[in-house]
């Protein structure tokens, strides 16, 4: 694929993402052509009141995917609200073009009024995400990037926070942890997640990570985007779809970030030697992201060495939970 038709992708992407921004904000605020209450519906997708989509959801989904087929007829959609609505893990996961969208990711953040919400446009090539847009429309922010040719927000060059500003952190201990608890509210989805919180919090006489905090702003495009900017050393969640984090993986990568499995081995029974990192395979439903770290003067490749040593950190704290993986495979 050449450097000229990514960014060509990239700019429809963009122009897309700016397009549905005046419906976005409308049904934010409820105005306009979402001023009604039939207009903004809010309905319920597992019945446990926690998963919600609105009539916006679907409007700008079917506002992409009605330009994007125009343009690359060729090419294959996933989107959250054509997932739910009947081809639930049932579309194929090819090595196709693939536009994977997000209409609003945080969905009850839209709902509540709370700003960390916005609409993810991801393509992937050969299943590997490589064009990735996330706008942030009530925070004014857009993160755009393309595979090999840099992260930006609001066209600027991410991370936004670079050294000395940003220490390298030593330790877990030193790190803002952004997490996710998700809509899965199953006794042992809650349990497992909730325990892995405690250890990640807890104290090192007691066996803890002792982070320094820990954030959730519910979204996870809303987290990656976060972890790009440098504004938290990462981001951990099970249980998330392909198209929460197809578009801001890219923009995390090109950021200088890393993304690795986010299973767990808490608990495992994985033997200490076969506990390795295993890549980021976004239709898997499990993420760690990590922020760019710098390399220590005279030391390449420390920055890299010291993402993997805090994934590692995390990983050892943190419990698996068997989501299966989107799509057919
Ligand atoms: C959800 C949000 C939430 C995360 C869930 C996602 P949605 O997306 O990103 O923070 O915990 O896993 O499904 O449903 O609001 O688009
Ligand atoms: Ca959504």
């Amino acid at each position: 694929m050449s450097a000229e038709q990514l960014k060509e992708y990239l700019n429809t992407a963009i122009a897309l993402a700016k397009e549905v921004g005046p419906a976005f904000k409308d049904g934010f605020w409820r105005r306009g052509q979402f001023s009604t209450d039939s207009e903004f519906a809010v309905g319920d997708k597992t019945g446990n009141g926690a998963d919600c989509v609105t009539e916006v959801d679907r409007f700008i989904e079917r506002t992409i995917f009605t330009r994007l087929r125009g343009i690359y007829p060729a090419h294959r959609f996933v989107g959250e609200e054509t997932a739910a609505e009947g081809a639930d893990g049932d579309y194929r996961v090819t090595d196709d073009p693939t536009w994977v969208v997000d209409p609003v990711d945080g969905t009850n953040n839209f709902v509540h009024h709370f700003p960390y919400t916005g609409v993810s446009i991801g393509l992937t090539i050969n299943r590997e995400p490589v064009v990735g847009v996330v706008y942030l429309p009530i925070l004014d922010e857009l993160y755009t990037a393309a595979r090999g040719q840099g992260a930006f927000l609001n066209g600027q060059p991410l991370p936004l926070i670079r050294p000395p500003v940003l220490t390298t952190p030593g330790s877990l201990a030193e790190c803002s942890v952004l997490c996710e608890h998700g809509s899965d509210r199953s006794e042992s989805a809650m349990r497992s997640r909730l325990a892995s919180f405690t250890r990640l919090l807890l104290d090192k006489s007691h066996g803890g990570g002792c982070i320094q905090n820990l954030r959730v702003t519910g979204g996870a495009c809303p987290d990656i985007t976060l972890v790009a900017k440098g504004v938290a050393e990462m981001y951990w969640e099970l249980g998330p779809h392909a198209w929460d984090f197809a578009a801001a993986v890219t923009i995390l990568i090109e950021a200088g970030g890393a993304v690795f499995d986010g299973a767990g081995w808490w608990g495992s029974g994985v033997p200490e030697e076969e506990r390795t990192l295993k890549p980021l395979n976004i239709w898997n439903r499990k993420i760690l992201a990590i922020r760019f770290i710098p390399d220590l003067p005279g030391r390449p490749g420390s920055g890299r060495e010291t993402q993997k040593r805090l994934a590692r950190e995390v990983l050892e704290l943190v419990e698996d939970i068997p989501y299966p993986p989107d799509g057919v495979h």
